[in-house]
């Protein structure tokens, strides 16, 4: 049986608060031959799990430039609705498996510290969506976890959607704790 607890500002091992779960990150497959050029560009976030250094943003971006064969350039943009203001992160996500594996370490710039969690693609078209998973081993019994569902529109259809979805159902990885994100009035 799974327990879970949603917890903020957790800074074991450098993890960013997350979703707790009891055991040992699953193994998910990713993306086969997956592209570093063709998956650059601008996404929207669609939905996603908790991430502390994400919320109280509305209008979420990731936006990825390759600066070399195996890093992207990352910049996070998000309006924060109550001040009007555009708040801006951002880092680098650089391949850590082989060239044409969906496998990435994304450090980002935030506040004094840098933050290093791993992204994984689990699967993706490049036009449309991309299902992203992160996980990180906190002990030998807990990992932390988090999910985005990323959509080249910023208004994907309901069936692109559900095709993202299907991605972590089929892994199992639950979407209990996803959430919209507010892409309108941008
Ligand atoms: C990946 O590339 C191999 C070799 O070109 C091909 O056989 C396979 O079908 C490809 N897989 C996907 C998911 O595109
Ligand atoms: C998902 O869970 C079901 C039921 O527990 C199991 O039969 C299936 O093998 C699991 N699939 C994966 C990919 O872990």
């Amino acid at each position: 049986m799974f327990q879970y607890v949603t917890v903020f500002a957790l800074f074991l091992c450098g993890i960013n608060s997350q979703t707790v779960r009891e055991g040992k990150c699953p193994d998910v497959p990713v993306q086969e031959n997956f592209s570093l050029i063709k998956f650059a560009g601008a996404w929207y976030e669609a939905e996603r799990s908790p991430i502390e250094f994400e919320e109280g943003g509305s209008c979420t971006t990731h936006t990825l430039t390759p600066v070399s064969k195996v890093t992207y350039h990352e910049v996070i943009s998000q309006l924060l609705r109550e001040s009007g203001q555009t708040r801006l992160i951002d880092g680098t996500a650089t391949l850590s498996g082989k060239l044409d594996e969906a496998k990435f370490t994304v450090n980002l710039n935030i506040g004094p510290q840098s933050r290093t969690t791993p992204y994984f693609i689990l699967e993706t078209d490049n036009n449309k969506y991309a299902s992203m998973w992160s996980c990180s081993q906190i002990d030998a019994n807990s990992y932390a976890e988090f999910a985005i569902i990323m959509t080249r529109s910023r208004n994907p259809s309901k069936k692109i959607l559900k095709k993202a979805r299907n991605v972590y159902d089929r892994n199992n990885i639950s979407r209990n704790e996803f959430k919209k994100v507010d892409q309108n009035n941008c």
